[in-house]
Order: structure tokens, then sequence, then C-alpha cells
């Protein structure tokens, strides 16, 4: 066997984030085994430096090089724990791909990830802004999360409690540099109710011709929506949604939806969720585009690389239309990856 991680010094990160924009990390470390990471972290390239974690790359915008250390988790592994007939407690590594764990647990007949279907990224990197869509959010299934964390120097176990999850957000989000997460835990159900009220899923399983859904229809049809809606990263350079859409009081969110008839509003647990999008195709960005940097034609919550941008025009882009959604509608868009 080889060694547990590697270390390169100037690592390029073009392909290592879904972007496609430049960018260079003083130290990039790959890492296969958890285990070796207290004697990683401990070295002279690790040690008084700061620290990202990258997963596939897919929740970041680099506007310049990174002068730390990269931390790729990529140990391999799904298995199930424990089985009680009506749910399974599954165990999937960091470095697995968000979706082939879909995949998988549905191969395996279990529900429970079908509306997460699609999303870019990695098992590791999920937690750490709680992904959600199509009316579901990891959290829901999450029972615990495996980590390194560097105040401890130590490998934690984390039940769901203690991962202060909300929308896009968790611990791990905001102590960025203290958490690197290794392995993830999930109760999966072999008869769970499916969530099918997200606007445009039932039409999706019309259309294809099913009208008693199981697991693996929702999957396809959240599919076949992302597909027709999102651009493909692999085709243009993106990171999703930029911005996370903005929770505002009930009586904010109805005194603007009375000025700006139309405005979806959404519930949310403190307050009603704006449509970012819908506020930002409202201020006439939805397909601009300037130089290699743009907005989507097909979401305008996405912004796009053309090809030659930088992260620093992507970046400044993005102050300039969350400029204009405060000035029209006096709402301040904070984005949703994170930005270097
Ligand atoms: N809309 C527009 N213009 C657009 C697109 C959407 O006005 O160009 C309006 C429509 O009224 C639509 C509403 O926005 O009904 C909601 O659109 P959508 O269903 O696409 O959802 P979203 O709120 O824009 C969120 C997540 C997505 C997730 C979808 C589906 C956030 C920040 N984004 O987007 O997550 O896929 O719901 O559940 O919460 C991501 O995080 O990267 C991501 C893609």
């Amino acid at each position: 066997m080889g060694s547990p991680y590697t270390l390169i010094a100037n690592a390029p990160l073009d392909r290592r984030n879904t972007f496609r924009v430049p960018a260079r990390a003083a130290w990039l470390a790959e890492v296969y085994a958890p285990a070796v990471l207290a004697e990683l972290l401990a070295k002279p390239e690790a040690n008084s430096r700061s620290m990202l974690v990258l997963g596939e790359g897919s929740n970041v915008l680099f506007t310049r090089d990174f002068d730390g250390l990269v931390v790729a988790m990529t140990n391999r592994g799904i298995e199930m724990l424990a089985d009680d007939g009506e749910s399974v407690r599954v165990r999937a590594r960091a470095g697995e791909d968000w979706h082939g764990l879909v995949r998988w647990s549905l191969v395996q007949g279990l529900c429970g990830l079908e509306n997460l279907s699609l999303i870019p990224g990695t098992v590791g990197a999920a937690p750490i802004q709680n992904i959600g869509a199509y009316g579901a959010e990891l959290s829901e299934t999450l029972e615990a999360v495996e980590a390194f964390d560097r105040h401890a120097n130590a490998s934690v176990r984390l039940t769901r409690e203690q991962c202060g999850f909300s929308y896009r957000q968790s611990i791990f989000k905001q102590q960025p540099e203290r958490w690197i997460i290794t392995a993830v835990e999930l109760r999966l159900r072999r008869n769970a109710p499916l969530k099918l009220d997200y606007a445009g899923v039932r039409e999706e399983l019309a259309t294809m011709g099913v009208n008693a859904p199981t697991a693996k229809d929702v999957s396809e049809a959240v599919c076949r929506l992302r597909r027709r809606k999102l651009p493909d990263p692999a085709v243009i350079g993106n990171a999703g949604s930029f911005f996370k859409n903005p929770i505002v009081s009930n009586a904010q969110a109805a005194e603007l939806q009375a000025a700006h008839p139309g405005l979806p509003v959404f519930n949310a647990p403190d307050g009603r969720k704006l449509s970012a999008a819908w506020l930002i195709e409202r201020c006439g960005w939805k397909g601009f585009r300037e130089g290699g940097a743009g907005v989507s034609d097909q979401h305008a919550l996405v912004l796009v690389n053309h090809g030659k941008a930088t992260g620093a025009q992507i970046w400044s882009l993005a102050q300039r239309i969350r400029e204009s959604v405060q000035e029209k509608f006096g709402i301040r868009l904070e984005p949703e990856p994170r930005i270097i």
C-alpha cells in the first residue's frame, strides 16, 4: 500500500472547483485515511497555516490563490451498520460522490435521499451547508458526522443535534478551520412517506406517467427537473445557487408582496423565505454576461463562468447583483458558496 496521503506544493486548483476558475494552493494534501490526519496537520506545511477542506469544489469561489493547506479527503466506502428491518443505519466515507450514495441507497430499496438526487459534491461536503433541495434537507436523515476536530486534535463523532443544522448552515460552515469531516451516518427507511409537495415534483411525475411513485421515481423526477432548470457544471462552470434565499419577518414579507405582486414567498422556521432568483431576475440580471462572467439564462440564482472568467470577475458581478437587489427591494443577499 502507498502512502496514506500525498502532499503537493503550489498545487493548481483549476480542476478542483466547479466554477473552473484559476487558483493555486500553497499546499494540497490528498488524504486516503483519516487516521493520518493528526500526523499530517502537525507538519510544518500545515501548522500555523489556514486550512481549507475541499471536496469536489462545487460550493466554493476562489477570488485569489489560497496561501494555506487544502485538504481533500479521498477515503471511500459505503456500509450498512445496522438493520432493524424497517430502517437501516448507513455509513458513507467522506470521499464518496454524493449522488453515487443516493443511487446506492435506491438500489438497496432505501428511501430518504431521493429528493437530494444529483446534487454535485462529495459526501463529506454534504453536512457543511446541510444540502437541501426539492423539499428535503440532509439533516432529516443524518444521524451523526465523524470528523477530525483540530481544536481537540482528535477524531470525534457528532450527533445531529451537535451539528447545529439549519437552512444551509452548520457548525462546520461556521468554523471551517476546525473540522475535517471524515464520514457521515444516515438513517434510511424501507417505507417512508415520499415528499412530493415541492413545486414541480408532482407535475414531473405525471409527465413521466407515474401515479403511484416509488423513491426511485421521485429521484428520476428530481433529476429531470434539475437537468432542465440548472446548468450542468460539467458543461458550464458554476456552483449552483450563488445566494441563499433571504429569510425575512412575516411583516416585511407582507410589505414586499404588496409592493411587488408575484413575489414568491415560502414558509420558513423563523419567518418567511423569499426567492432570491425572482429578486435577481426582476433586477434584469438573468442571462446577463460580461466577458466570461455571467448569470445563467436557465436560472437567475446561478452565476456562471463562460470559460475565461476569473473568480475575482465573478465575485465583482456578484457584488453588483447584490447592490441592485438591495437598492430595489431593500434586501441584502448572502452568498451561499464559500468565498476565498
Ligand atoms: N425563479 C425565478 N427565476 C428563475 C428561477 C426561479 O423567478 O430564474 C423563482 C420561481 O418563482 C420559482 C422560485 O424562484 O418558483 C424557486 O425556484 P427553484 O425551485 O429553482 O428554487 P430556488 O429557491 O431558486 C432552491 C435551492 C436550490 C435547490 C432548489 C430546489 C437555495 C439557495 N437554493 O433554489 O439549491 O436545487 O431550491 O429545491 O436554497 C444550491 O443550493 O446550489 C441549489 C441549487
